[in-house]
């Protein structure tokens, strides 16, 4: 039970993971499934069966599931299918669903898995393979094979040309069917040729086209049916659904039983089958296959002619030559081949012989132009058959050359035994014997030469080897078809019955062959004398050779076909080609090109891998539940499944060369992954070690490995499946890896060429710069060192620059104000006179722009500070602190005027007034006075009293010191004792209060400055002295001497600091 798991290494199961472990629990579950669901409803593999030698057991087997509806089982990966006759409802979608991509055994048996096995291994071994469906008659191969069809239908990749090509395959079936099946006694849709149809795949398992081949049609059935028996399905399908417009066109009426070759087997309606809706799909797929509409009208006038053909009569003529009426039908037949009907009344009347140089008309008896007629429906309907297969394959045919592999499937006709059997079952069981050799061949003889060969222990399964019977049919000189072409070809009488003499001259005591005359005693009550019994490995079938010559011969007289050279229907035109080989020589016999068919047929599959689906029949009534053991014995019996399934039980499920083994499952051991050293046999060796197989499990040929099991395989291809996504994962990291890393390296290489370029440029210009530079120094150095001599090469650079270089110095240090005069950069001596000039013109500019700034109101003002300079500039030693103050109109308003005192001086406009200390002339007590000026006197008032008035004209003049005191005297004009004195008087706006009083008694220099002392007139004739002198502190007092002491302090006057 543990057998899947333990097969597994662990390094496997390791890579495998969880997901193989519920596989591996779920195929043992199913396994476990199938073998208690054993006794209900016996087993899924005959292999598996313990009495697999017996008939019996597997009869039982077999009619076990059949009564439960299974109908498949297998024998190893052979199918084996019994007919169920009833719907099973086991070809849905979901059926296919679940079978596509699961392994074989995992599931029950079904077609779907044996398609989709069939189908996976090609794609992953790109290999070509077939689907041989083997059978008899009714067992339901053609079934099978659509089965087969549909499934690929569904499960292939799609696309919208893939499913172009998919729908053409699909609908080639029931156009093939309407015009090649037909109802028989063993089967209401009988395959009456045999087809052999590849689907061609691209790498991707796209089906992209196909191809058919097909194989003797039974064209005799056209004209002749046994009883319960119908001609081909498309006349039924055209009388009964065809279109009114269309059967009026064609000249038919809606009842079979008016067309003599529709009736011949009495059966012209069978309850299984759906002309009408049948007509449908033909119609249908038709268009689907893209035959164009006057194809369709050719062939559908061909199909109407044949049955016109049918319904003419011969009446014969005084002398006994068939004679034509002007019948109906030879009118629809010229209408409907585009052939005069006189032309065909002749053609079916005689035959042209030659008669020495001369070809004459030699008319017909009636037989023979009954004969003749048939010949003519037969060829007609044959040859249309094979254009159709054509232009079948013309529309599934793949156009684009590139590689592909096919899935062939193989439906031909099943053995058949009728009551009657003619040429037609000789040629279709010599195909099935055919069929069984190559089935012999390919799995019973080869496999066991296989082993031989391998060196594999072996005992060997005997089996029954129908090459003699094959022989017997076809040996050259020997076998029955060279009797039977010898018996056409040879001149003078020769009929059925001397055909058979023949058989029995040449064919005596072979043990398959019996005739009337051959058999024993017992044998011959069942024969006639008209008979040859063949013993197929199939069974025995007694033919009647009645016929056979002449459908072997298949003749057409000459000028029948030239009557339809003339057709203007173009399928006939193209059936009958005026290139048509000489007919004077005889065409091969229709028994010896069958016989060469089958033998490029067994060519085509001899190059494929085969698989094997065997069709049985339970019962010979068609009846649903019935199973009929002696019929089924028969059939397990010579459809070999016993031998098969005794060749299964001692031999190998599988097997492989080694190197392709090796090549397929190496990675599953790291020995062997991913190359192993030594011979392919010795890998697989220790791979099969490794993977935990047991002795009894595989054997090492010669060349190759055989594995006994299915399921060892399946679990191997499980490990691998899941190993194969781990080392597609690795290859692809290790490829992403070695490109990124080669990306990496080729950008690194850029990189650093690209960083040398660099590099090298930016030396080349560090390189060039300073060769620059020293350049530029050296002349530099030279234009120093002779920069006092005359303007020379050497040094008119360097003096440039020093010019430049000093404008631009010069530019940064430019002085701010008009009256900073330190500020002028030293100039070099090559630029003395231009900064001299510059400097005097920065100057004026500097001026300009000052005096342009300058408002009116500080003009006038400026005006007067001038005035007050002319005075005092460098005379007063307090003078420079006044020049920043600005003079005021007035320093006390007018409020504080007392307004007697404007009363008083109503008459003169106040011009200026400022708050003095006016000392006394006696004693030089201070008292607070206001001066005030008008027009043309000087105030001084107390309050509101005038004190003094001096008259501008009176003003001697105005003295004050050197020094830095405040002092001011008014020297007054004094002719009068009574007149007041001179002012000595301290005025904190001196140089304001002078220059107003300048300006307004219009006396520009009564002011002096004195050095000292001052005298001044205390009374006419009095005087009194004001001295004036430096000291540590201000102070103002009355000296010893009785003047008026002046101290004051030293202070750095700016005028003089700046001088
Ligand atoms: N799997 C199936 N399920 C249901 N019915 C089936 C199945 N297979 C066959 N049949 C029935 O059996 C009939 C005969 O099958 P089919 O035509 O495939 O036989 P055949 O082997 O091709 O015979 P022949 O050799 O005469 O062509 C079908 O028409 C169908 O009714
Ligand atoms: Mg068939």
């Amino acid at each position: 039970m543990c057998y899947k798991i333990s097969m597994y290494p662990s390094w496997t199961l390791s890579l495998i993971g969880q997901s193989l472990e519920e596989r591996c629990n779920r195929i043992l579950r199913d396994m476990e499934g199938s073998l208690t669901a054993r006794d209900r409803v016996g087993i899924q593999d005959f292999v598996l069966l313990d009495a697999y030698t017996s008939e019996s057991a597997v009869l039982d087997n077999l009619r076990k599931r059949f009564n439960e509806n299974l109908i498949y089982t297998y024998i190893g990966t052979l199918l084996v299918s019994v007919n169920p006759y009833k719907e099973l409802g086991i070809y849905t979608k979901k059926q296919m669903d679940i079978y596509m991509g699961v392994n074989f055994f995992e599931l029950p048996p079904h077609i779907y898995a044996l398609a989709d096995n069939v189908y996976r291994t090609m794609l992953t071994e790109t290999n070509n393979h077939f689907i041989l469906i083997s059978g008899e008659s009714g067992a339901g191969k053609t079934e099978a094979s659509k089965k087969i069809l549909q499934f690929y239908a569904v499960s292939c990749p799609s696309t919208k040309l893939l499913d172009n090509v998919r729908d053409r395959l699909l609908l080639s079936n029931p156009v093939l069917e309407a015009f090649g099946n037909a109802k028989t006694l063993k089967n209401d849709n009988s395959s009456r040729f045999g087809k052999y149809m590849d689907i061609q795949f691209d790498h991707m398992g796209g089906a992209v086209g196909g191809h058919i081949l097909s194989y003797l049609l039974e064209k005799s059935r056209v004209v002749h049916q046994n009883h319960g028996e119908r001609s081909f399905h498309i006349f039924y399908q055209l009388v009964e659904g065809g279109e009114e417009d269309l059967l009026r066109w064609l000249g038919l009426e809606r009842n079979c039983q008016r067309y003599s070759y529709l009736v011949q087997g009495e059966c012209a309606k069978v309850s299984s089958v759906n002309d009408k809706s049948d007509w449908k799909t033909v119609r249908k797929a038709l268009s689907v296959i893209e035959f164009s509409e006057s194809n369709i009208e050719s062939l559908f006038a061909i199909i109407a002619s044949v049955l016109h053909l049918g319904n003419v009569t011969f009446v014969a003529d005084s002398q006994g030559y068939a004679t034509l009426n002007n019948s109906p039908e030879i009118h629809w037949l010229s209408k409907l081949l585009g052939i005069p009907a006189q032309v065909i009344q002749v053609g079916l009347t005689h035959r042209k012989i030659e008669a020495r140089s001369e070809e004459v008309l030699s008319p017909f008896t009636v037989d023979q132009a009954v004969y003749a007629k048939d010949a003519l429906a037969k060829a007609i309907y044959g040859r249309t058959f094979t254009w159709l297969v054509n232009e079948l394959n013309e529309s599934l045919a793949n156009k684009d050359s590139s590689r592909k592999t096919v899935i062939g499937l193989l439906d031909i006709y099943g053995f058949e035994v009728f009551s009657v059997n003619s040429f037609e079952q000789f040629c279709i069981n010599y195909c099935n014997e055919k069929l069984q050799q190559l089935f012999i061949q390919l799995t019973l003889k080869s496999e066991q030469e296989e082993y031989e060969m391998e060196g594999i222990e072996w005992e060997s399964v005997p089996y029954f080897n129908n090459k003699i019977i094959c022989d017997l049919v076809e040996e050259k000189f020997k076998g029955i078809i060279s009797v039977l072409d010898e018996e056409c070809l040879r001149p003078g009488e020769a009929t059925d019955m001397t055909f058979l003499e023949k058989l029995e001259e040449k064919m005596g005591g072979h043990p398959h062959f019996v005739t009337h005359k051959l058999a024993d005693q017992k044998t011959r009550k069942t024969l006639e004398r008209g008979d040859f019994r063949l013993l197929h490995y199939a069974g025995e079938v007694t033919y009647s050779v009645v016929g056979f010559l002449d459908k072997n011969n298949d003749l057409l007289y000459r000028n029948i076909k030239e009557v339809m050279r003339q057709s203007k229907n173009a399928i006939v035109k193209h059936c009958f080609p005026s290139t048509e080989p000489d007919s004077k020589k005889r065409p091969e016999t229709v028994a010896t090109q069958f016989k060469s068919s089958l033998v490029g047929l067994t060519e085509i599959l001899m190059s494929k891998e085969p698989w094997y689906v065997r069709c049985m029949k339970p019962n010979e009534g068609k009846q649903p539940g019935l199973f009929d053991d002696v019929l089924v014995r028969h059939q397990v019996k010579y459809l070999g499944l016993m031998e098969h399934l005794r060749v299964r039980r001692a031999g190998f499920a599988y097997r492989r060369r080694y190197e392709i083994f090796l090549q397929r499952y190496k990675p599953l051991c790291p020995d062997t992954w991913p190359n192993w050293k030594g011979t392919a046999a010795e890998g697989v060796e220790c791979l099969v070690k490794h993977l935990g197989y047991k002795p009894d499990e595989y054997k090492m040929g010669r060349t190759k490995i055989f594995i006994r099991h299915p399921r060892t395989l399946f679990a191997t291809e499980d490990a691998f499946e899941v190993c194969k996504h781990e080392l597609a994962t690795r290859i692809q990291a290790k490829y992403k890896g070695y490109r990124v890393k080669g990306d990496y390296m080729r950008q690194r290489q850029a990189a650093t060429k690209i960083e040398t370029c660099w590099r090298g440029m930016k030396a080349r210009r560090e390189r060039e710069k300073r060769a620059w530079a020293v350049k530029v120094i050296k002349r530099f150095i030279k234009g120093f060192m002779t920069r006092n001599q005359p303007a020379c090469v050497d040094n008119t650079e360097y003096l440039a620059f020093v010019r430049q270089n000093y404008l631009t110095r010069l530019k940064e240090n430019l002085p701010k104000t008009v009256v900073d005069k330190n500020t002028w950069l030293t100039p070099p001596p090559i630029m003395q006179e231009a900064s001299q000039m510059l400097r005097k013109l920065y100057t004026r500019h500097m001026v300009r722009r000052y005096v342009q700034g300058i408002m009116t109101e500080r003009k006038a003002q400026l005006q007067i500070k001038g005035l007050t300079s002319s005075i005092f500039k460098g005379t007063k030693e307090n003078y420079p602190h006044s020049v920043g103050i600005p003079f005021v109109d007035t320093r006390i308003s007018e409020e504080d005027i007392h307004i007697k005192v404007y009363q008083m001086i109503r008459q003169e406009r106040i011009k200026y007034s400022v708050p003095v200390v006016k000392y006394d002339r006696n004693g030089f007590r201070p008292r607070f006075r206001q001066l005030i000026y008008t027009g043309s006197a000087a105030y001084l008032v107390e309050e509101a009293k005038i004190k003094q008035r001096v008259e501008f004209n009176n003003l001697k003049g105005v003295s004050v010191s050197t020094l830095s005191d405040n002092f001011l005297i008014l020297h007054v004009q004094c002719e009068d004792i009574k007149q007041k004195g001179d002012l000595v008087l301290q005025c904190d706006y001196l140089f304001e209060a002078l220059t107003k009083l300048c300006l307004v008694a219009n006396k520009h220099n009564f002011i002096k400055v004195v050095q000292g002392s001052v005298k001044f007139d205390i009374q006419p004739g009095r005087e009194g002295f004001v001295d004036f002198k430096s000291g540590q502190e201000t102070m103002i007092y009355r000296a010893k001497n009785g003047h008026l002491m002046v101290e004051s302090t030293r202070t750095k006057s700016r005028a003089m600091i700046q001088n």
